[in-house]
């Protein structure tokens, strides 16, 4: 390595190169000093820095869990971070405790019903207006059913609240799919958003020359009692099942509809208004007044449905609440206390007048008697017997919902048809007429029942009354 030239001016003396080789020195160990110096006052901040974090993490762990605060930055913050953490910065800390959350039902504004124009009137029920509509912005069809608000005594109507909750909880193919409600200009216009389904198994029955094929019924009845099966499952009873609260669609698919009477129950049964379900589909236990009743009910109806789809007609078509009994016990001969033990304990049963046992109801008569053969000639015994214990006049003989599913019925030839195979129909929902109805109609909720007297039910002798004719009515 060569010397470093030196000045020209520079005395060439080893004095003075001494002089020069100690200032360096003290000009390195100065700045030696002052960096160290630094790194302490670093040291120190990060220190006092680290402490504040602590101390915060201390007084409010929740609050801070909460927010999703990592604690990677100095400053105390409530917002979340957004931007994703500077690599090597973020300080690996053990993760707070955080609370379980669930996925609750949220609630928010409802769209106001603008946002549908509306089509065609389809059918005015009990408890509302249904019209078929468009959403504006998406083009899809929908029916919009306005609840009526005449039933409410105060505020909302308990059959509109009970329909928006039942039908929220039932998703099932076979339940016709709530969208979402929406609201008018007042809070008495409260629509309720749903899928539209072409027909009513009502109208499509009045509609057809023949009864559905039996490969058929059986697909129908399938899926009704699938639905009901979901439904009683979910602790929901529907209460009033029956041909034109069925839809379906051009694809062969049920959708049961009308939650207006639906409600939760439990085991044992609360004490319930007995005016429910609506007349020709309604179980004996609720025409003779029972205030404790279960989803037997509902097995009652699609009994009754059954029967209708077979022959196309409604089975049991009363007049009023006797009639209707008298109709019943015509059709499945009246109640002994073999087939029904506990019927005399009914509110309205007390004044029934019993026909003295026939030929045929001895007291070895099987619990749940075959209905008469003659009345639906082309069903099978298995079907027959589905029948019959549907329509058994002692609730707890009734098959549940579940049971129905596995009955021989549905495994024997001819096996329910594929719901691709339905032959599809006109839709007369999609038309401007209004539809007339000769139907009795669903019961006005909140109404009493009234009191019973059944004492002429049987005002014939037996086989008069087996004839279902000639009952001398009296409503008491
Ligand atoms: N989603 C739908 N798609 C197509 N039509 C429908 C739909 N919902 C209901 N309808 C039609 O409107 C009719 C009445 O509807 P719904 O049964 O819900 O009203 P309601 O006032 O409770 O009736 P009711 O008391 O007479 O049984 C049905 O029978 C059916 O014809
Ligand atoms: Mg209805």
């Amino acid at each position: 390595m060569s010397a470093a030239p030196k000045s020209k001016w520079a005395e060439d003396d080893a004095e003075t190169e001494a002089i020069i080789g100690q200032r360096k020195r003290e000009k390195e160990a100065k700045k030696r000093a002052k960096a160290e110096r630094q790194r302490k006052q670093e040291e120190e901040a990060q220190r006092l820095a680290a402490q504040r974090r602590d101390t915060e993490r201390s007084i409010a762990p929740e609050e801070q869990a909460e927010d999703g605060v990592n604690g990677d930055s100095e400053r105390p913050t409530k917002r979340r971070r957004l931007s994703p953490e500077p690599e090597g910065q973020a300080e690996v800390q053990p993760k707070p405790a955080r609370l379980l959350r669930f996925a609750a039902p949220e609630w928010g504004p409802c769209r106001h019903v603008d946002n549908f124009e509306r089509l065609n009137h389809i059918e005015e029920g009990s408890y509302g207006w249904v019209s078929r509509a468009k959403e504006t912005s998406t083009g899809q069809i929908v029916a919009l059913k306005k609840l009526k608000m005449e039933y409410a005594q105060d505020g909302f109507p308990v059959t509109g609240l009970r329909e928006i909750q039942t039908l929220l909880e039932a998703r099932h193919t076979n339940i016709v799919r709530l969208r979402e409600v929406v609201m008018g200009d007042s809070m008495d216009d409260v629509f309720l958003v749903m899928d539209f389904v072409e027909h009513d198994m009502k109208t499509l029955l009045d509609d057809m020359r023949e009864p559905f094929l039996p490969s058929e019924t059986k697909t129908l009845l399938l899926q009704i009692i699938s639905a009901t099966e979901f439904l009683h499952s979910h602790w929901i009873m529907h209460r009033d099942l029956k041909t034109s609260n069925l839809l379906m669609n051009n694809r062969g698919e049920i959708k049961v509809a009308d939650f207006g009477m639906a409600r939760y129950y439990g085991d044992p049964p609360p004490k319930l208004t007995q005016l429910v379900v609506t007349l020709w589909y309604r179980s004996p236990e609720l025409l003779l007044g029972a205030e404790k009743y279960g989803p037997e009910i509902d097995m009652w109806s699609i009994g009754c449905i059954f029967g209708e789809l077979l022959t196309k007609e409604p089975l049991l078509q009363g007049k009023n609440e006797v009639d209707q009994l008298s109709k019943i016990f015509a059709l499945t001969g009246p109640p002994t206390n073999q087939t029904w033990p506990s019927f005399r304990s009914l509110p309205n049963a007390k004044s029934l007048r019993l026909p003295p046992l026939g030929p045929l109801s001895t007291s070895s008569s099987p619990t749940v008697p075959l209905l008469p053969r003659a009345k639906f000639p082309y069903l099978t015994t298995a079907g027959l017997t589905l029948l019959s214990n549907l329509l058994a006049l002692n609730p707890a003989s009734r098959p549940t919902a579940a049971a129905c599913l596995s009955h021989p019925y549905f495994r024997e030839d001819p096996k329910p048809k594929a719901k691709e195979m339905f032959p599809t129909f006109p839709s007369k929902a999609g038309m401007e007429k209004r539809r007339k109805r000769e139907t009795p109609e669903a019961p006005k909720r909140g109404a009493e029942a009234p009191r019973l007297d059944f004492a002429d039910v049987f005002g014939g002798d037996i086989a008069e009354s087996e004839a279902g004719a000639g009952f001398s009515l009296r409503l008491g």
